[in-house]
């Protein structure tokens, strides 16, 4: 849970502000996220990091609303983005490109020249093939592009295969094997400077273990490839700490970070410029998802409470089976029959959540938390819905930082064919 969501009176506040009252203002579904709680979230990776030479890269693919861009970028935050499209939404909201990185495994030509002449700071690249792409491109604008190899660490997070990514059969990164031999031949392409290492192992991890393997074998890559005559001058650990969506309980971000550095000056790499790319553990709990009930469908197998947000304003649970905690914005006395909560999308996939306990009644506003990390960032158009709009909010303080979509901006890149 968050400090920042709690009841006054028979009302759930976000931070200062009625979400009840929000929803009736601002209609629904209707993605709320609290400014303060996404600082409060960032405070302990700064407070652990002080005194080093480091940079924390929000993942901007976990909400990429420009207000939430803007909020890490003036907290000093670089970012990592996975296209070239998540270049422009972080210059359009401040951010400053000598601050990101750029992760990805498909990364085209065009977005390698955009990020290129943008001045980012470094490209983790994940094959050998990118590599000499990157250089050709490049060469070719006369530039050198700074680079570090994401190298698959080949260790287990512990968490759902979709989102793990850091083992051997993942799409993901340069084999721990090949690494050496590709760190060389990065040194030795024109147009290539290598500056780092990067690895990132998965999302949703609730485990400090997972990322010491990780990190022992990046130490031990870095320590042969040092050996081998490439300097390595920055260590990016990826994202991937988990949040508390039901009962997990992953450690701080400031216990994880200073188990990492207690590993890495014990190795003596203390001198190294540390990066993370922390997404989810920054924005998931600072966001809710306000849903309208419609209909109560009690049933002889099943109790169906009919809201109006589905899987295309929310697709985690369709998509992970993900379990997101639903509470009714406001107190209700008496019986609490369980349901499933599902949307109108046309889907038997189409639930936000199952055989939940909740006292509740045509009309009301209930909240899906910890919605804030991969809710508005998944969603789509499908059955010609709208997407939501999305508000940020900060004590008392109320900002539309994402208008409702209109059903004319759905189909207005379509054509009729000529008649
Ligand atoms: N860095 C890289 C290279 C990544 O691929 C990711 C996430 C991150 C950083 C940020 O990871 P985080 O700190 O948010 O765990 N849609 C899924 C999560 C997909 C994560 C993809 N990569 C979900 O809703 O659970």
């Amino acid at each position: 849970g968050s400090p920042f969501l709690a009841y006054r009176g028979n009302d759930l506040h976000l931070e200062g502000v009625s979400l009840k009252a929000l929803a009736q203002t601002h209609g629904t579904p209707l993605y709320v996220y609290s400014r303060q709680a996404m600082l409060a979230a960032l405070a302990p990776y700064q407070k652990a990091l002080q005194g080093r030479p480091h940079l924390v890269c929000y993942a901007v693919k976990a909400n990429s609303n420009l207000a939430v861009l803007q909020t890490f970028a003036e907290a000093g935050c670089g970012f990592d983005i996975v296209s070239g499209g998540e270049l422009a939404r972080v210059l359009a909201a401040g951010g400053d490109p000598a601050k990101v990185v750029f992760s990805g495994v498909g990364k085209t030509r065009a977005e390698m020249k955009q990020v290129l002449e943008a001045g980012v700071r470094c490209f983790n690249v994940e094959s050998t093939a990118e590599l000499e792409v990157l250089s050709q491109v490049a060469s070719g604008l006369g530039r050198t592009a700074q680079v570090s190899l994401r190298v698959n660490p080949d260790v287990d997070a512990g968490t759902h295969p979709y989102i793990s990514t850091g083992l051997k059969g993942n799409k993901f990164g340069v084999a721990h094997e090949l690494a050496l031999a590709t760190y060389r031949r990065a040194a030795s392409l024109p147009g290539i400077a290598v500056t780092g290492i990067d690895c990132h192992i998965g999302s949703q991890i609730t485990e400090v273990s997972p990322y010491l393997d990780a990190l022992d074998r990046v130490l031990d890559l870095v320590e042969a490839i040092e050996a081998a005559g490439v300097p390595i001058h920055h260590l990016d650990l990826g994202g991937g700490l988990g949040i508390t969506y039901t009962d997990e309980t992953p450690p701080g971000a400031d216990v994880l970070i200073g188990q990492l550095l207690a590993r890495i000056d014990a190795r003596g790499h203390g001198h190294r410029e540390l990066l993370f790319e922390p997404g989810r553990s920054l924005v998931g709990n600072a966001g809710v998802l306000l849903t309208e009930v419609m209909y109560l469908k009690p049933g002889e197998h099943k109790n169906f409470c009919v809201v109006d947000a589905a899987m295309n304003d929310l697709a985690r649970p369709a998509l992970y089976e993900a379990w997101m905690a639903i509470v009714n914005t406001q107190v209700r006395e008496g019986d609490a029959p369980v349901w499933d909560v599902v949307g109108p999308v046309c889907e038997s996939g189409d639930w936000l959540g199952r055989d939940r306990a909740l006292a509740v009644q045509p009309g009301d506003v209930l909240a899906v938390l910890s919605a804030g990390a991969y809710g508005m960032t998944m969603a789509s158009n499908y059955n010609t819905r709208g997407r939501a709009a999305e508000l940020m909010v900060d004590g008392e303080q109320v900002w539309v930082v994402r208008e409702r979509e209109a059903v004319n901006d759905l189909f207005r890149l379509e054509r009729r064919l000529p008649r």
